[in-house]
């Protein structure tokens, strides 16, 4: 399966050839104008040469015609990059809402996965053809980065925050994984791979790796065990605490009049830093869970908030995701 470019990784997402046209694009262009003044500039040297010692060149008045066309060529030539380039970038950094998730932890030196469905990989990453596949990824440590050639997409995966990365692959079959940013001594050798399935070969891989309970069921364990329920009710209904339930993805009030989307990112800092933004109405009376949990254990946290429908799990999900239901679920959430 290796391209038939040399040098030019194997291509399997659905960016790869985007990001290929892009860059051929790119190399053509700086191929063309390095070929053109070249041979111009090769050219003029002969043609103009001095021919005798005492020889004097006839003066340029300078053209506004010949001025006004190439600073009008490169700037179009320019925008076309520019306009192109973002258009592939912003396609490939917005995750879609439909994705199958997948949360991520790098260390040095070795990338631990885990799937919503539970199972637990490490250094590799088992998915279907032909589905999108969001990864949620953090650091224990230092800075790295996923990178999977084949797909032509890497992001950083950063100590203290959540990055996403999403892709869908095209052809079944094993891919590199690697680490791009340099993390210390074994950061060569943070490798893995990526093993691209038929979604049916995938069911069959995936229910014979059982494993541990998703990271939603383990979240819900440590909510109870942690204390989080005492305040923020049982099932995430709320109480002393904001309203967990039906809350993630959607927009929350906070105390300052500033309003924030409840993502991975949010949940996180609220349980690590909880004075950070606090929902209007709520005093600071939480504590923080600095240092006393694992990134593994927060990202199961996140995976619960995530699961809770809204209303707490007693009542109906889906249906009550208004902001008006959800206030009218939650008397303790005030308007600023
Ligand atoms: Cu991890 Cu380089």
């Amino acid at each position: 399966m290796q391209s038939w470019i040399p040098l030019v990784p194997d291509s399997a997402s659905t960016f790869s050839w985007k990001v290929d046209a892009l860059y051929f694009y790119l190399s053509g262009v700086t191929l063309f104008f390095a070929l053109l003044i070249s041979s111009v500039l090769i050219f003029f040297v002969i043609r103009y040469r001095r021919r005798t010692p005492y020889e004097i060149p006839r003066p340029i008045a300078g053209s506004h015609k010949l001025e006004t066309l190439w600073t009008i060529i490169p700037f179009v030539i320019a925008m076309t990059m520019f306009g192109w380039g973002a258009q592939v970038y912003f396609q490939q950094y917005k995750p879609p809402a439909n994705a199958i998730e997948v949360y991520v932890v790098g260390k040095q030196w070795m990338w631990k996965l885990q799937h919503a469905t539970g199972q637990r990989e490490i250094n590799q990453l088992h998915i279907p053809v032909g589905r999108k596949i969001k990864l949620i990824m953090t650091s224990e440590d230092v800075i790295h980065d996923f990178f999977v050639p084949a797909f032509r997409t890497k992001m950083d995966v950063v100590p203290g925050k959540y990055t996403t990365m999403w892709f869908e692959a095209t052809t079944p079959g094993t891919y590199h994984l690697f680490c791009a940013e340099y993390c210390g001594m074994n950061h060569s050798g943070m490798t893995g791979s990526i093993i691209v399935m038929e979604p049916r070969e995938f069911d069959n891989w995936l229910s014979g790796n059982a494993g541990s309970g998703t990271p939603a069921a383990a979240g819900q364990q440590l909510f109870q065990s942690l204390g989080c329920a005492s305040c923020h009710g049982a099932n995430g209904e709320g109480g002393r605490g904001p309203t967990l339930a039906g809350v993630f993805g959607q927009k929350t009030q906070l105390q300052t009049g500033d309003s924030v989307t409840v993502d991975e990112g949010y949940v996180r800092e609220s349980i690590l830093n909880p004075q950070a933004k606090l929902v209007a109405g709520f005093g600071a009376i939480m504590p923080t869970f600095q240092g006393q949990i694992t990134e593994d254990q927060l990202m199961q946290l996140v995976a619960y908030v995530k699961s809770l429908p809204a209303g707490g799990q007693t009542q109906q999900p889906a249906t009550t995701t208004t902001p008006a239901a959800r206030q009218a679920a939650s008397p303790t959430q005030n308007v600023k």
